[in-house]
């Protein structure tokens, strides 16, 4: 049978490499249209945990897992590769310590796709990368096997779009953009993504595809940057309210989308990938002047919330030597568990051996290791806000109960303007600083 009999007929059987923050939850909305799905991982205590059905990512409950129990399994065995018509690829595609692409996950992948190729199989890259790695890096890999791209077997590239912690939108209701290297690959891609998404978009080619993903975190690095150096702007004029700023702005009904300032970016995506799309460019001897600006004020942003906790100190007459803080949220955004070049890990990596003591609370992040050092999250409790003399919010995740923080504190700095009041004196925000006129 063909693979688009199977695709319609949902006999195909599908494989998902890679079952993390983007693999898991694409491998239950799969199993759900009805798709026999295996979900494989070099992580034994991921897969193990799926054969329990308990789950380790919060977007995921323990009762999804239940529910598709009977159509998706893990398997730490890539043999399995061979039973398969439709491989999914969700590895992570991190940076090195000098920030260039680490696509070594992809090969990875491909290799052990290229040792069980059969006719008629779909290989679908999912993991965010620069423009030209599907058809420069993955394909090479499984045309070595001697069989023909869109002949013998089809090979696409679908950006992901999840964004965890979202629960407006998901797998199933976040349109999908695809592009196959040939017209077949782009078509039996879009008919098995139409199995479960509600809108496909299929575009010219891979390079179409990458490059529009990197558009979409691009364009958020970058308003994200110019905001927070409108914030920093802010604070050296004096007496002007960003926030009031941003909320003002927001009411023209047009041409303005408002984005908010605060520690610093984080997470897989938008601090990683426009460096990958940095590195790509330069091979055309092009320098990409937006991207490489925004990730300097972005990355820059922690130091200044640093520096901030000891202004904020020092205007109370507390030194930061002897200060005792406690900081709220460690997760790189709110209601999430994720740390991955989270800015508040950073802001904490940068005051820790300023202060005298540094706690944090994040119902999310039980611990966190900074260099040697690992810290746990103590309880929040009104005894915990009195005893610091300055309680700093990192993260607004949404069961924080602000009115009881701000009601215990003695002084605060909020990066995030959770605590929306004005005209606090114990309370201090990013971009709204007074000024003596
Ligand atoms: N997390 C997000 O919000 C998000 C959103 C859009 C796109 N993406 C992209 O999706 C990709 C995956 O990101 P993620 O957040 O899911 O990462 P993740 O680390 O949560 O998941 C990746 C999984 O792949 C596994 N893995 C690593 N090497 C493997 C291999 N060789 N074979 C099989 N499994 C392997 C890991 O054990 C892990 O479980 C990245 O390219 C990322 O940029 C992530």
């Amino acid at each position: 049978m063909n693979l688009a009999k199977k695709i319609q007929d949902r006999t195909a059987k599908v494989a998902v490499i890679g079952i993390g923050y983007v693999g898991l939850p694409l491998s239950i909305e799969i199993a759900r249209a009805g798709f026999t799905t295996v979900g494989i991982d070099v992580d034994k205590t991921k897969v193990a945990a799926v054969g329990h059905h308990k789950s380790f990512i919060g977007d995921v409950k323990d009762s999804d897992l239940a529910e598709v129990a009977g159509k998706f399994s893990a398997t730490t065995d890539f043999g399995v590769l061979a039973t398969c018509d439709i491989i999914n690829i969700c590895v992570p595609t991190p940076f090195t310590a000098s920030k260039d692409p680490d696509v070594s996950f992809i090969e990875y992948a491909g290799r052990e796709v290229a040792k069980c190729l059969k006719p008629g199989q779909l290989i679908i890259l999912r993991s965010t990368t620069y423009p030209e790695t599907t058809e420069k890096v993955l394909q090479p890999i499984l045309d070595a096997t001697g069989k023909k791209v869109g002949r013998d077997y089809f090979l696409s590239f679908v950006p992901e779009r999840i964004d965890p912690g979202n629960h407006k939108f998901n797998t199933h209701t976040t349109p999908v953009v695809v592009g196959g290297v040939t017209k077949a690959c782009t078509d039996l891609t879009v008919q098995f993504y139409a199995r479960f998404v509600d809108k496909v978009i299929p575009v010219s080619s891979p390079r179409a595809a990458e490059m529009s993903k990197l558009l979409e975190n691009i364009f958020r690095s970058v308003n994200i940057a110019l905001v927070n150096e409108m914030a920093m702007m802010c604070d050296r004029m004096g007496n002007i309210d960003i926030w009031e700023v941003i909320n003002a702005a927001s009411s023209k009904p047009f041409g303005f989308m408002p984005f908010y300032p605060g520690p610093g970016i984080g997470g897989h995506c938008i601090l990683i990938d426009p460096y990958y799309l940095a590195w790509k460019a330069r091979e055309y001897d092009f320098h990409s002047n937006f991207i490489e600006l925004a990730a300097e004020t972005n990355e820059g942003m922690p130091f200044y919330v640093a520096d901030r906790i000891i202004e904020v100190l020092g205007t109370h007459g507390i030194a930061a030597s002897k200060a005792r803080l406690l900081i709220l949220g460690a997760a790189f955004k709110g209601n999430v568990e994720d740390t991955r070049h989270s800015p508040a890990i950073k802001v904490m990596e940068l005051i820790l051996d300023k202060m005298a003591k540094v706690d944090y609370h994040d119902p999310w992040v039980p611990a966190i290791e900074i260099g040697k050092r690992r810290l746990k999250s103590v309880p929040l409790s009104a005894q915990a806000l009195d005893k610091a003399d300055c309680v700093v919010i990192l993260t607004d995740h949404k069961c924080f109960d602000y009115d009881f923080i701000y009601k215990h504190s003695k002084l605060i700095l909020d990066a995030r303007n959770a605590i929306k009041r004005r005209g606090s004196k114990k309370l201090h925000t990013l971009g709204n600083r007074t000024a003596k006129r």
